[in-house]
């Protein structure tokens, strides 16, 4: 085995040496902990504002384990913890920002490889993106989701029920009653979401990409087999440690096509697309919009799960869970089982005893609940860049369609006027929301689900088409196209949409057309007055820096591997 990086600090009769191991012996840490043994980071997200995270001290206790049986020298650390559900504006604004904190602070620190504790949405492409431009030997540990809630006798999961609940009060069909009651039932445990909503996606993608070891996904965040699964990482890491197994030989582009494949099997969230292409960019895969559409293609969505389907990531546990996924994908020829794992087997060996127990949850192959699962991406003038829509979400009668556009020209808009009995809209128009793209509100917002018109949902339409440069929560559904890029911030077409414009939205030939002449477009650009940038603190950095959706948000001069150059003493 090579000398190890954290030897740099704790090795030898130097004076460096002597201080670096004197400070951390104020913790009580024997001497044979600076022997040359690997030193393992633990990056942990745990905080009490990110409840989806709250049961990750625990897991790294078991994280800890591992690396102590294993031989190495486990030293956890914090890093930024972006929790979804209270974060504002969103906490998309701050994934750069904690993957910059993971990168340097796994380049400053002294260690030989390093676990992600990772759970909520942004912590694991923060997390992973961070690691993977540092490229020292990395696996993940997701913290799994929660236990499946129940509410007056039916199954409801986060997210997808408030979106749900919150349409039928408006539409007279629930009571307030009814709505407030499902908040606790909603939440029975720590841990994700328990829909395939983002966070449940991007667990199963870091599993597809095979930088987690297999059943990472799934597996409820109270079960006994989670702490399992992370004492497992704990001694897996120190292994890959001495093979020095990197993410860059992991993660590879048939890796991330892989995951795309995946991503469409399970019916998983659009963010993903976002996510995978910022973590691709920092291994230096080239992975674009074109690959998503291409990639995902023809495979079927499998996994019966909220909100494209019915049932609760306990349920898919139970089911198979991403191994299952994977070996049907295999077995119909649609996954590279070459592709390396953080195992040290190939994804074919890794999964070659994954088995589907419940073929309600996934589905046979030949009996999908989509036909079509992969992500859509759309190409028109109305968005040059491309946008995306998630076909497993959307409604098949309104996949081809042309309305008149009702147009929002920020989020404070909509929030003012989609209720007004006055709004000029039936369940036929095209709604259209601006300003909230990466620069736009700034963070790229989640709100590209907007909920229906009132007086549309009073009539019994569940659906309309929607257009923005926003994003979805993965827990949400609806014919919905989003990321629309160039954003209306930085002077793309949608900014120039106005009321009563017509759009055609066509996912089969996978278009999304303004009819509006490009003189009239030209002309209406001369008179777009761009939206002013913030000059003061992070969102100052964040405006200037932030790429477009297409590019997967990444700050431009974060992209690419730079790896674990050591860094100078200081004393
Ligand atoms: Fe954290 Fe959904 S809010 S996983």
């Amino acid at each position: 085995m090579k000398k190890l990086r954290s030897q740099d600090w704790f090795g030898g009769t130097g004076k460096n040496a002597m201080m670096y191991r004197s400070w951390m012996k104020a913790q009580g840490f024997t001497d044979d902990a600076f022997d040359g043994r690997p030193v393992i980071g633990i990056c942990n997200t745990w905080s009490e504002l990110t409840p989806c995270n709250a049961h990750l001290r625990d897991l790294a206790e078991r994280v800890r384990r591992g690396v102590l049986e294993a031989g190495g020298f486990p030293v956890e650390f914090p890093v930024t913890s972006l929790g979804e559900s209270n974060i504002r504006p969103t906490a998309m604004l701050l994934r750069n920002l904690a993957a910059m904190d993971v990168e340097e602070s796994i380049r400053g620190n002294p260690m030989d490889g390093v676990i992600l504790l990772v759970g909520c949405d942004k912590t694991t492409p923060a997390l992973l993106m961070g690691a993977a431009s540092c490229d020292l030997p990395t696996l993940v540990v997701s913290g799994g989701p929660m236990l499946s809630g129940r509410h007056e006798g039916e199954l409801i999961g986060s997210g997808t029920a408030v979106w749900r609940y919150h349409a039928e009060v408006k539409a007279g069909t629930r009571s307030l009653d009814s709505f407030l009651s499902a908040e606790q039932a909603m939440s029975r445990s720590v841990g994700t979401c328990n829909t395939m909503g983002t966070a449940s996606t991007m667990a199963s993608m870091v599993e597809a990409l095979g930088i987690a070891l297999p059943g990472n996904a799934a597996i409820p965040a109270v079960d006994a087999r989670r702490s399992k699964h992370a004492q497992m990482a704990g001694r897996r890491i120190v292994e890959m440690v001495r093979e020095d197994l990197r993410p860059s030989q992991v993660m590879t582009k048939a890796s991330f096509e892989n995951a795309i494949r995946v991503n469409a099997a399970i019916g998983g969230s659009t963010n993903a697309v976002i996510h995978l292409i910022a973590i691709a960019g920092r291994v230096g895969v080239d992975l674009s919009l074109a690959d998503w559409d291409a990639q995902g293609r023809g495979v079927p969505t499998i996994v019966n799960l909220q909100p494209a389907g019915a049932f609760l990531m306990e349920d898919f546990y139970y089911a198979g869970g991403v191994p299952a996924v994977i070996r049907s994908l295999l077995d119909q020829g649609q996954f590279d089982g070459s592709a390396r794992s953080v195992t040290g087997l190939t994804m074919a060996e890794a999964y070659v005893e994954a088995a589907n127990h419940n073929t309600e949850v996934i589905r046979p192959h030949e009996n999908p609940l989509v036909t079509e699962g992969g992500i859509a991406v759309l190409r028109g003038n109305l968005a040059p860049d491309g946008a995306v829509l998630k076909p497993s979400a959307a409604t098949p009668s309104l996949m081809v369609h042309t309305g008149r556009a009702v147009v929002f020209e920020d989020f404070s808009d909509y929030h003012a006027r989609i209720d007004d009995p006055d709004l000029d809209v039936d369940e036929t128009c095209v709604l259209v929301l601006k300003m909230c793209g990466p620069r736009g509100f700034p963070g790229m917002a989640e709100v590209g689900n907007m909920a229906l018109p009132q007086k549309v949902l009073q009539k019994g339409f569940t659906d309309m088409v929607r257009v923005s440069d926003a994003r979805m929560s993965g827990t949400a559904f609806g014919t919905v196209v989003l990321h629309s890029a160039p954003e209306a911030a930085a002077g793309g077409p949608i900014a120039l949409v106005r009321n009563g414009d017509m759009i055609t939205l066509n996912v089969p030939e996978r278009q999304l057309h303004l009819h509006v002449t490009d003189a009239e477009l030209a002309a209406r650009r001369a008179e777009w007055i761009a939206p002013e940038v913030p000059q003061e603190g992070y969102l100052r950095l964040f405006s200037g820096s932030v790429m477009q959706a297409d590019k997967g948000c990444d700050f431009d001069f974060l992209v690419g591997r730079r790896g674990t150059p050591t860094p100078k003493h200081s004393h």
